[in-house]
């Protein structure tokens, strides 16, 4: 069922089964309407025959009649009857009796008078004609034709133009075989060569063989090729450098992110070493200065006073600056820790807002690079939701299993329309940028008042 659909949609088999066909009902027409031709003229000619042959014995036997002279008409008539078609004369009186009688005739059988010889059913076209003299009639003439001979002919002729028209069905199915198969097997390089440039195979040419409608479009097709072959080409390069350059930034990126972060923990120990030790001991001057004054000097208890809470409140910026730069305990105690303590101050700091976290897997042996990645991603999370997000939840879950950390930070915030969700500003492109460093994947996911939710794998080798 399958195979027979299939030979359907063959350019092949159709044209050849379409060009038969006509030829074969062409051909039956033709020779159906010549039948008909040869026939026509074949018992026209015997007819009009027949009419001449009987009217020129009926003038002849009238006076042979009239003379009595019956020897010589017989004599007569026996060289008439020798003529190939004819099959019987008779003569008979005007009584009706038969006076002479030649071939095949019955002497006292009066057959039926056809009137043409197209209409005769029993194989013999039989006439007759009055023998009339001076208006006198003598009697009457009787012939009959044999149509065998006549049927022979249009047998011969039709069996001639059946055979003709066999030979020319075969001929023409031998050439529209030729010519469809060259035809469809051009088509059909042309496929398949079509086929193979849809797979990515670039390197195919179709051999053009002649210069007619099928050359030039396997010549088109080539040509065709060659270009988006050479352009495909460039394209590779082009995508290869651009590869390139890519990953050569995303190495420039992670080497700047971890010299930007070691400046920060160098500029924390600064910070604490040295600011610190020096606010310490202003801090201690301060107060010798205030135990030492004489009589205690409520001027110098003021001033003294004042230095040691511009101090301590100078300690205190150092400490949160310190800590923004870098946050000892992540070095101290690990990453869980240090969200802990980062997630639990956000909630401090944002009572109307409760942010929950899961932690699960083996989070202990991250590395440097992935601790400070994820602890700097989930604070400008919790910073953009702070800014932006207007949320009641905040959920945060860090899991490490098998090959790959997975990260999501999601909120039931105001989220973002589809319209702007594709808008990314420096927080999400560093999100994204510290990310792909580490060959990992980031997507976020928002729309207008449902939320934002950040997705985030890193391939832990
Ligand atoms: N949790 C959030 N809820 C709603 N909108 C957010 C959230 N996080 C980020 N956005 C939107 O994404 C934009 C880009 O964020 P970001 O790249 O961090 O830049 P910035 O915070 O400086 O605006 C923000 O301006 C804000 O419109
Ligand atoms: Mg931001």
């Amino acid at each position: 069922m399958l195979e027979s659909a299939s030979l359907f949609r063959s350019l092949r088999f159709r044209l050849i089964a379409s060009v038969v066909t006509i030829e074969i009902i062409m051909l039956s027409l033709l020779v159906w309407n010549n039948i008909s031709i040869i026939h026509t003229t074949h018992t026209d000619r015997l007819r009009d025959t027949a009419k001449s042959m009987i009217q020129q014995i009926a003038n002849t036997s009238g006076n042979h009649m009239l003379a009595v002279d019956y020897a010589t008409l017989e004599q007569y008539l026996s060289n008439i009857i020798n003529y190939k078609e004819l099959s019987y004369i008779a003569i008979v009186d005007r009584d009706e009796n038969t006076v002479i009688a030649l071939g095949s005739m019955v002497p006292d059988a009066r057959p039926v008078v056809d009137t043409h010889p197209a209409q005769v059913s029993d194989g013999i076209y039989d006439i007759s004609r009055d023998i009339q003299v001076a208006g006198q009639p003598m009697g009457r003439v009787l012939l009959g034709f044999s149509l065998s001979l006549m049927d022979d002919a249009i047998y011969k002729s039709r069996n001639r133009g059946i055979t003709i028209a066999l030979i020319e069905i075969v001929l023409t199915i031998i050439v529209t075989i030729f010519i469809g198969l060259g035809l469809t097997r051009r088509l059909g390089m042309l496929s398949k060569a079509a086929g193979e440039v849809e797979a990515g195979n670039y390197s195919v040419t179709v051999p053009t063989e002649i210069d007619d409608e099928v050359g030039k479009t396997a010549a088109a097709f080539n040509s065709m090729v060659a270009k988006v072959s050479k352009r495909t080409r460039q394209l590779l390069q082009e995508e290869e450098k651009t590869q390139q350059l890519l990953s050569e930034n995303r190495l420039l990126i992670q080497k700047s992110l971890e010299v930007q972060e070691e400046e920060r923990k160098h500029l924390a120990r600064e910070l604490h070493d040295e600011l610190g030790q020096c606010i310490t001991a202003i801090q201690a001057d301060a107060e010798s200065i205030r135990d030492l004054s004489p009589q205690s000097d409520k001027r110098v208890i003021t001033s003294a006073d004042a230095i040691l809470n511009v101090s301590s409140h100078i300690y205190d910026v150092v400490h949160s600056m310190i800590h923004l730069l870098r946050p000892s305990v992540l070095d101290n105690l690990g990453l869980i820790e240090a969200l802990k303590e980062e997630i639990d101050t956000w909630n401090q700091r944002n009572p109307r807002t409760s942010c929950i976290y899961t932690f699960d897997g083996d989070l202990s042996e991250l590395g440097e690079n992935i601790n400070i990645t994820i602890y700097r991603i989930i604070q400008e999370c919790l910073t953009n939701i702070s800014k932006h997000a207007s949320a009641k939840h905040v959920s945060i879950e860090l899991n490490h299993h098998g090959e790959n950390l997975r990260l999501t930070v999601s909120d039931d915030g105001v989220g973002m329309d589809a319209n702007t969700s594709g808008h990314m500003g420096l927080g999400l492109i560093g999100m994204r940028e510290r990310i792909q460093a580490l060959n990992g994947l980031f997507s976020h996911e928002t729309s207008s008042g449902n939320g934002f939710r950040i997705n985030i794998r890193i391939p832990k080798k």
